[in-house]
């Protein structure tokens, strides 16, 4: 199995912290890890993992991966493309390889069959990491038998920036491999709905059988591939072509660019997960949280008794429920309720608890200003 981190997202939703030059993943949000590291920590110890980032991230991603001591191949994209081609970078390497095994005649057996990929965003809060390793285990044998798996969370809200998943509860999967006569605890997949709107959010939470999308999948590299063809063969075509002229740079791989440049933005949900067949899901109960806003963030963290997370040198007086984050100096806080103060060097934000979702409104401001 080849872990496959996607790190090239831009995290515009925790502005002013998470920057272009500097974005989410390889920010400390919760631990004195990075949340790219806390993805490999979690993973338990293993040879290998495969990033797919930016190029202008380059240095730290291998930096950070550099003091975990984790080898580490890093793919280099000269723009981002979304997720769907990102993963088709590692699939068609990770086959590559596998090619070139069942030429040579040191292969054996368990080398000729196209790898596992265990596909993981960079920017997750896991609590519990035996219950994801757990997990990560029960879905191999689904995987290799040719399923795209997914890991359900159940949900608790009408959140829309999710995936939601429709799993036919009354017809659990075999168990897979030798105890083909057990069950396994994963579902076939009905519908796949990504990011629905909120009165869509509210009717799949009013029925039984639907799971968040946690956005970490698993599947044979040439499944991958294969369905990518039959549903966007434009993506695969470019993502072939881009693959077809690499370039490596110690443990920097880059893609074509201009052919990589010409590859349609699409994510792998709307690409291949909406539309395959092939989706099973695996409920995973293990504290996750995507820690998609400063709302999210505050959720999980340490509050005080007045339900405040006050963050670096900062008093706060008559305040609850709010989260004030300061970088760099002395931020006080008089007599108000669920608000979000962010101070940083050059960027302060004040803002509504409740409403902390537009804050994407000022980036794309900001952005277009510049
Ligand atoms: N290499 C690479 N290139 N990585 C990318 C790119 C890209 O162009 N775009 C995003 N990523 C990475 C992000 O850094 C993150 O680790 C992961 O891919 C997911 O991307 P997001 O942009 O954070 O996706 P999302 O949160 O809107 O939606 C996805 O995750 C949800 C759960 O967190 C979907 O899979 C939803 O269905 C899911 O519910
Ligand atoms: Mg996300």
């Amino acid at each position: 199995m080849i872990p496959v981190i996607m790190a090239g997202g831009s995290g515009t939703r925790l502005w002013p912290l998470s920057r272009t030059q500097y974005p989410k993943q390889f920010l400390q949000l919760n631990s004195n890890l990075s949340m790219l590291q806390e993805t490999v920590k979690r993973l338990g110890a293993v040879d290998q993992v495969s990033l797919i980032c930016n190029e202008e991230h380059r240095f730290l991603a291998a930096e950070q991966m550099r003091v975990m001591n984790q080898p580490c191949s890093v793919f280099l994209e000269p723009v981002g493309r979304n997720t769907a081609p990102a993963i088709a970078l590692a699939a068609l390497q990770a086959e590559s390889e596998v090619r070139s095994l069942r030429l040579s005649d040191v292969r054996k057996d368990d080398e000729q069959q196209s790898p596992i990929l265990l596909v993981l965003a960079a920017d997750h809060v896991i609590e519990d990491e035996a219950a994801f390793r757990d997990a990560i285990a029960k879905a191999q044998p689904l995987a290799q038998e040719g399923c795209l798996v997914t890991f359900g969370i159940v949900p608790t809200h009408p959140e829309t920036g999710y995936g939601y998943i429709k799993a036919e509860v009354n017809q659990p999967m075999p168990a897979g491999g030798e105890g083909q006569d057990a069950l396994s605890e994963a579902f076939p997949v009905s519908a796949f709905v990504e990011k629905p709107d909120l009165e869509t959010a509210e009717s799949y939470l009013a029925e039984d059988g639907y799971y968040w999308n946690s956005g970490m999948f698993m599947f044979r590299a040439d499944r991958y591939l294969e369905e990518l063809g039959k549903f966007r063969p434009d993506i695969l075509e470019a993502c072939q072509k881009a693959m077809a002229d690499t370039s490596a740079d110690m443990d920097f791989v880059r893609v074509n660019s201009a052919a990589f440049e010409a590859c349609p933005d699409e994510s792998v949900d709307y690409a291949v997960m909406e539309k395959t067949d092939r989706a099973v899901v695996l409920p995973l109960d293990a504290g996750w949280s995507d820690v998609g806003s400063w709302a999210a963030l505050w959720e999980i963290k340490a509050k005080d008794g007045r339900g405040n997370v006050l963050d670096g040198d900062v008093i706060a007086h008559d305040t609850s429920d709010s989260f004030v984050m300061s970088s760099n100096r002395l931020v006080t806080i008089l007599g108000v309720d669920n608000l979000i103060v962010v101070d940083t060097p050059d960027a302060l934000l004040v803002a509504d608890k409740n409403k902390i979702q537009d804050v994407k409104k000022i980036v794309a401001e900001i952005k277009g200003a510049g």
